[in-house]
Parts: structure tokens; sequence; C-alpha cells
């Protein structure tokens, strides 16, 4: 279904199931050989959810039968685990950093089911503040409760959606914008419209104080490219009809899902900001853990940033 300004979302619905999407990677990426990225939680939230699309990735068995009606949905497949896989690791090395150079305030934007609460090694008197949509935090809180896991930093949920007044909801619950902080926007911008985006980070800016820093991917130049969109479009729409068969399920369309806009970009506006920024491609992440991948085209064009405030 399409977007709407106000919409909201369960785990298994819309930009929710994208959650689920992102965890059912990093639960394939955790059960291979050579996994990059230990998330043991990954498969907890994938199988508290019930099938889905999210199923095929997660389940070895599903994955060989859907690339067996459509050759392309291997690649296709590894691709996502290879990209959720280093994506995981920049994040999480960058909160790793940021917790080094003395940092003890987190907030972690369109939480999802990022586990990182739980499974990082978090100096003692740090705070997490996870958002996202209320049913998302619900489902996440629930499976995590049922399952007996503790966070390892003190952790806050708070249940808002990021195109509201979310910076009055996060200094409710305490957070100090005096403060240093470490904010992540993982796997998000693309599910807010341009407008919002920018919204966003004059808010992060504002709530940031000298040394704090900041991360999140972005599409790349190359993401409203006219052929690539169709060559894309035309790979998912088979892969979605070959799942529907195999799963006797519908498969949402990915592509209602994202505001498809020109952006501002996140690495100028920040040196614009007074930020130090830097930017590493999907392509340098990807090379940089030895993940081959069959065909460039397969990678949608992606820039990881991360940024520090030391003025401005
Ligand atoms: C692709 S998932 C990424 C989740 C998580 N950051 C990760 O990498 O595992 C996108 C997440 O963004 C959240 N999200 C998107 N738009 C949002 C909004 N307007 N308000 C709150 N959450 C939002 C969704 O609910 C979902 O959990």
């Amino acid at each position: 279904m399409p977007r709407t300004d106000n919409d909201s979302w369960d785990i298994t619905e819309s930009v929710g199931a994208t959650a689920l999407g992102v965890a059912a990677a990093r639960a394939a990426e955790t059960e291979s050989e050579n996994p990059i990225i230990n998330d043991p939680f990954a498969r907890v939230f994938v199988d508290a959810a019930g099938p889905g699309m999210w199923t095929v990735m997660a389940n070895p068995a599903l994955a060989a039968q859907l690339a067996d009606s459509e050759p392309d949905a291997r690649a296709r497949m590894q691709v996502m685990v290879d990209f959720m896989a280093v994506r995981t690791v920049f994040f999480d090395e960058f909160f790793l950093n940021a917790a080094d150079a003395g940092v003890r305030q987190v907030v972690i934007l369109a939480a999802g089911l990022d586990s990182r609460a739980w499974r990082l090694p978090w100096p003692a008197g740090t705070t997490v503040y996870e958002l996202d949509q209320p049913k998302v935090l619900e489902f996440k809180s629930t499976t995590m409760q049922q399952r007996g896991a503790r966070p390892a930093a003190s952790l806050v949920s708070i249940p808002v959606d990021l195109r509201q007044d979310w910076p009055k909801a996060l200094q409710q619950k305490g957070f100090d914008p005096t403060k240093p902080t470490a904010w992540s926007a993982e796997g998000l911008l693309r599910y807010l419209p341009a407008s919002a985006q920018d919204v966003l980070f004059e808010r992060i800016h504002a709530l940031s104080a000298q040394g704090s820093w900041v991360a999140a991917n972005a599409p790349g130049k190359d993401f409203l490219n006219p052929e690539r969109v169709a060559r894309q479009r035309e790979q998912m729409n088979r892969l979605r009809t070959a799942a529907a068969r195999m799963l006797k399920t519908e498969v949402p369309n990915l592509e209602e899902l994202w505001y498809p806009e020109e952006r501002t970009d996140v690495a100028d506006w920040l040196t614009d900001h007074g930020w130090d920024a830097s930017v590493t491609t999907l392509e340098e992440m990807l090379a940089r853990y030895r993940r081959g991948v069959s065909d460039e085209n397969l990678i949608p064009p992606t820039v990881l940033v991360s940024a520090h405030r030391s003025s401005g």
C-alpha cells in the first residue's frame, strides 16, 4: 500500500516488515560459514514474527527453493545479506568508537530490531534510547522479555513517529542535550520524505553537544537513475511474484515504501554545520570484508556516513 503522511504499522506490516527483513539477513549472516557479525537475537525475532517474506532469507531451504524457480534470487539475496552484514559492522564500530571516546548517551533512531542495546559491550553508565513506531517497539520488548534477554545498558524505549515531535518525547524520557551523544539512523532515510530527512538532521544537530557523533546510511548518487530504477524494479517484481507463488501469500512491493526524491547530501550538510564527516561507499565496505558480488548492478548505490562534532 502506498505511504501516507501519518501512516503507522506493526512489525509484519508496511515499513515494519523491513525491520524483519534486516533481522532475517542478520540471522543468515550470523549462521553462515564465515560470519562477520554475531547477532543471536536476529533469529529470535524472525521466529517470533512467524512466516512471511522475511522467512525466505532466514531459511536456507526456502531460499534454495526460490532460487530454483527464479535464478537471480540467490545472488540478490546474498547481496542483501552481505549489505546488512557490513552495514551492521559499520554501525557497531561507530558506537564502540564513540563509547571509547567517552560518550555515554546513545540514540538509535528507527531502532527496529537492532539488538545493539543487548549485544554491544557498553561501558557502565551508558543509556541507550531507542525510537521507533509503538507497535514495532512493543513486539521487540515482548520478544526480548520472553527470551529472558537483558539489555547491556540502561535502555529507554520511546514509541514515536519520527515525522512527529520526537525531540520532545526524547527529552521527556531523560535525554540530556548538554551531554555528548552518539546518534544512528540506520536503514531509515529512504522511508522518510526528503523534507522530513532535513528536519531530522536539523533536530539531531540542535540536540548535539560538542563531542557528539552521528552515523547514517543514505542513498548514493545513482540511486534515482531511471535505468537503474527500471532494472531493479523488473528484478524485484520477478522475485516478488516467485516468492508469492512459493509462500502462497501476498508479498509487499518494497518500492511503494520508499520516497524516491532528490535529497540533501548528508555528509555535505553535516560538514556545512561544523561536523567532521567521512563517507564510505557500500562497495568499499563489501571489498573490505571480501564480499565479492557477481553482478555490480545488484549493489544498491549507498553511502555510509559518520561524523563527529568538535565545534560549530
Ligand atoms: C529497514 S528498518 C531498519 C531497522 C534498524 N535500524 C536496523 O537496521 O535493524 C526501518 C525501520 O525504520 C522505522 N521507521 C521508518 N519510518 C519511521 C517513522 N516515521 N517513525 C518511526 N520509525 C520509522 C521502521 O519502523 C523500521 O523499524
